[in-house]
Formats: structure tokens, C-alpha cells, sequence
């Protein structure tokens, strides 16, 4: 009875607006930041791209430190195909994941930290290769994760010299922030140092990782970051290089299975800990990719996405190519190059060719929801969420209801 009374009261605009807002809140958003995107120019602008990580990401920052040619990239063969008029250090036969992201999000190249006279003011790149998220990992080699992000805090400060602290600010929290380590620990770190299998089981070590890496996202979230991308690790048993040191390659599949779980292990680990702290960090949002199932299928059907040979290195030496000889300055001299790089799942024993970064780029700026997610990359530089928000919280026509609570 009462309800019926009610209902008689209620007038066909409150109606409307119950529907509206109890039954549509998705449409009203949608509507909002449709409006928004054809208003406001703010919207098609891309963020900045700040790049933290190890050589699956390095432009060139190791060119600039005293380590051995193991961690560099700055002679040929790499960088071979023609893109560059060089090698620049990038641990391709060409560009690396990240130039492709950067131009979908239409910057230019990210350049290296360490170039000189380098501009941050689209973002920068703090890569190097062999570093690890522990300090520990190929130590004095490498610009290992801390460093990198005392680096970090040196560019905010001059990026807030340079533009204003409120415009720096906003850059900061708009930009994406992309993170790719974690390999070196396992491999360098753990599996080539006996000293630290004898101290920690694998589980505590995956941890340790673990713990290291979320420490650097908080870092990075303190310091206004908000949208971050993470490429997981790849099956790292199944590198030419693992597969040549595999003492039981017949009974593995060739992989050496250690590597690989060290690596699944990591990206569950990280897998969780991002699901966490998407609901402690407000504001934060994230793009994860799979990179492990992603390469497994390539590898294990290299045809199918145009590849001739999954398994062995086009620049190595030894089985699989797995000798890291490519270029000849190491201790061994002798290494054999393929004809066609873009046959190729692997360039060297350790890295992938161009198109297998060209094509998990494409992956993550826009692929189906079995290669990334929640947000794909795209989601991440075109949309501006902040101003949306405050839109839509400060619009005077909703201000009335509990929509606010409902955000
Ligand atoms: C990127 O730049 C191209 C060419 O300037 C333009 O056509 C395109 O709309 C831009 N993309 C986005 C998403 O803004
Ligand atoms: C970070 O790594 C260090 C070793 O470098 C370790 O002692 C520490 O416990 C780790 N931190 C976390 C939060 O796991
Ligand atoms: C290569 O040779 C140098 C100098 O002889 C030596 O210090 C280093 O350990 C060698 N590296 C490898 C990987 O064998």
C-alpha cells in the first residue's frame, strides 16, 4: 500500500532522473566523457613515458656506464636493419617494445637518461641492461631498479625547474610509467649465483623480488605517478641461452624448466600483488600483459605467426645460438649471424628480434584481454581519468544525489 502512495508521488522528471542515475550510471559516464573528448582538446594529447627496467627496454643508457660487453648493445650486428644509422645500444637487430608503444601514443623516441642533453619533457628512460630489481643483481654492471628511481626524482625536480610545479605535476601523475624487470634476478641473480640458491628457496627469493618491485611502485605512486604498465617475464628456461646450459634438454623439452618457473612464479606474484594494490593506491591504474603464454605459443608454433625458427638465436654461437658471442668483442670471438632476422622468434640468446617487439607492442596498445589487462595501453595514454572524475564530481545537475558516493 505504502509503495503504491509513493509511487503516485513521484513525478515523471524524478522518475527520469532515478532511472538515470540508479539504473544508467554507466551511460551518464559515458555521455560525460563523451562530451569531454569532443570539447576539450586535453583529451587527445598523449601522456609522457617514463621507462624503468632492464635490455628487454634499454635505449642506450649502458653505452654511457663502465661495464662489459655482455651488458652492451653498441656494435654490430645489433641495430642491423636499417632503422637507425647505427647500433645504439638497444638489444635488437632494431627498435625495442617501447619505441613502438611510443609511437602509437604519437611521441617521439623516449630517449635514454644518460644521453647527454637529453629533453624529459615527453618522458625519459632509465633502462639498463642487466639490471635487476635487486641491488644485488649483476652489482657495479648495471643501473639496477633504486638507482634508477633516484634518477626518477632528478627529473621530476627538473621538469619542476623547468615548467612550474603545478604543470610538472600534472605531467607527472598524467604520464605512464612502464616497468620491465625482474629476468635478471632470476637468471644472473639466482640461478648463476649458488651463493644465494644456498640462502634462499625459490619461493623466498620470488618474494624478495617481489617485495623489491612493489616497494618501487609505491616510489613511483608517491611521487604522482598513477597509470603504469607491466611487461611480465617470458618463459626465461626457454632462452637459447637456458637452453644451452640445460644439463637435461632431452627430458625438459629442451627448456630448462627452473627458469621458466622462477619467471611464472614472478608474474602470479606480481599478478596478485597489482589486483591489491589497484584498491589501496586510489587512482592507480594498470595494464599487465602475459607475456610467458604469448612467446610460449610463438615459440612453439613459429608459423603460424610468420616466424621460420622459435627456438634457436640469428646471433649466437653454439647450440640453440645460445652462446652470448653476438658481435665477436667477447671472450669467445666466433658467433654466426642468420640471413633473415625477421624469421626469427630470437635475435640473440637472450632477446627477441624487432618484430616479436613490434608485435607484443601491438599486443599491449590495443589486443584482446588474453595479452593484456585490465587496460590496455592505449586506455592508459589517451585517457585523462583525473579531469574526467573531477568533471563529473563537480557537474552542479548531480550534485543533488548520492552519485558522488558511488564514485
Ligand atoms: C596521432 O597522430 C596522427 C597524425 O598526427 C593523428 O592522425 C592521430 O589522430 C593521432 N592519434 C591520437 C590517438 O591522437
Ligand atoms: C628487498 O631486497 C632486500 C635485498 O636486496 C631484502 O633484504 C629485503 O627484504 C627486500 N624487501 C622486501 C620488502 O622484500
Ligand atoms: C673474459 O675474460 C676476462 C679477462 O680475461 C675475464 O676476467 C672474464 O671473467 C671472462 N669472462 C667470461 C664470461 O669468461
Amino acid at each position: 500500500m505504502r509503495s503504491i502512495n509513493l509511487e503516485a508521488l513521484i513525478n515523471p522528471m524524478a522518475r527520469l532522473l532515478f532511472c538515470l542515475v540508479f539504473l544508467n550510471i554507466s551511460v551518464i559516464l559515458l555521455v560525460l566523457i563523451g562530451v569531454k573528448a569532443s570539447s576539450g582538446s586535453s583529451l587527445e594529447k598523449s601522456s609522457a613515458f617514463f621507462i624503468f627496467g632492464d635490455s628487454t627496454v634499454d635505449p642506450g643508457n649502458n653505452n654511457y656506464i663502465h661495464t662489459i660487453p655482455e651488458n652492451q648493445a653498441n656494435f654490430k650486428p645489433y641495430g642491423q636493419n636499417g632503422f637507425f644509422d647505427g647500433p645504439t645500444g638497444r638489444f635488437s637487430n632494431g627498435l625495442v617494445i617501447v619505441d613502438f608503444i611510443a609511437s602509437y601514443a604519437n611521441l617521439s623516441l623516449i630517449p635514454p637518461f644518460l644521453e647527454p642533453s637529453a629533453d624529459y619533457s615527453y618522458g625519459v628512460n632509465f633502462a639498463s641492461g642487466g639490471a635487476g630489481v635487486l641491488p644485488e643483481t649483476h652489482q657495479g654492471l648495471a643501473i639496477d631498479l633504486p638507482t634508477q628511481l633516484k634518477y626518477f626524482e632528478e627529473v621530476k625536480k627538473s621538469l619542476t625547474e623547468k615548467l612550474g610545479e603545478a604543470e610538472a605535476d600534472e605531467l607527472i601523475s598524467e604520464a605512464v610509467y612502464f616497468i620491465s624487470i625482474g629476468s635478471n634476478d632470476y637468471m644472473g641473480g639466482y640461478l648463476g649465483n649458488p651463493k644465494m640458491q644456498e640462502n634462499y628457496q625459490p619461493e623466498d627469493y620470488v618474494a624478495m623480488v617481489i617485495g623489491n618491485l612493489t616497494e618501487a611502485i609505491q616510489v613511483l605512486y608517491e611521487k604522482g605517478g598513477r597509470k603504469f604498465g607491466f611487461l611480465s617475464l617470458s618463459p626465461l628456461g626457454c632462452l637459447p641461452a637456458l637452453r644451452a646450459l640445460n644439463p637435461n634438454k632431452d627430458s625438459e623439452n629442451g627448456c630448462f624448466e627452473a627458469g621458466s618457473a622462477l619467471a611464472a612464479a614472478h608474474n602470479n606474484a606480481l599478478k596478485g600483488v597489482l589486483t591489491s594494490i589497484e584498491y589501496i593506491f586510489e587512482g592507480f591504474k594498470y595494464s599487465n600483459s602475459n607475456f610467458y603464454t604469448w612467446l610460449e605459443d610463438r615459440m612453439n608454433n613459429p608459423s603460424n605467426y610468420g616466424f621460420k625458427d622459435g627456438i634457436n638465436a640469428c646471433c649466437g654461437f653454439g647450440p640453440y645460438g645460445g652462446m652470448l658471442t653476438c658481435g665477436g668483442n667477447k671472450n669467445i670471438t666466433e658467433y654466426n649471424l642468420c640471413g633473415n632476422p625477421d624469421d626469427h622468434v630470437w635475435w640473440d640468446s637472450f632477446h627477441p628480434t624487432e618484430r616479436i617487439h613490434e608485435q607484443f607492442a601491438k599486443a599491449l596498445w590495443d589486443g584482446p584481454s588474453s595479452s593484456v589487462g585490465p587496460f590496455n595501453l592505449r586506455d592508459l595514454f589517451f585517457s585523462k581519468e583525473k579531469l574526467t572524475i573531477a568533471d563529473i564530481v563537480d557537474a552542479p545537475h548531480l550534485k543533488d544525489t548520492s552519485f558522488s558516493n558511488i564514485i
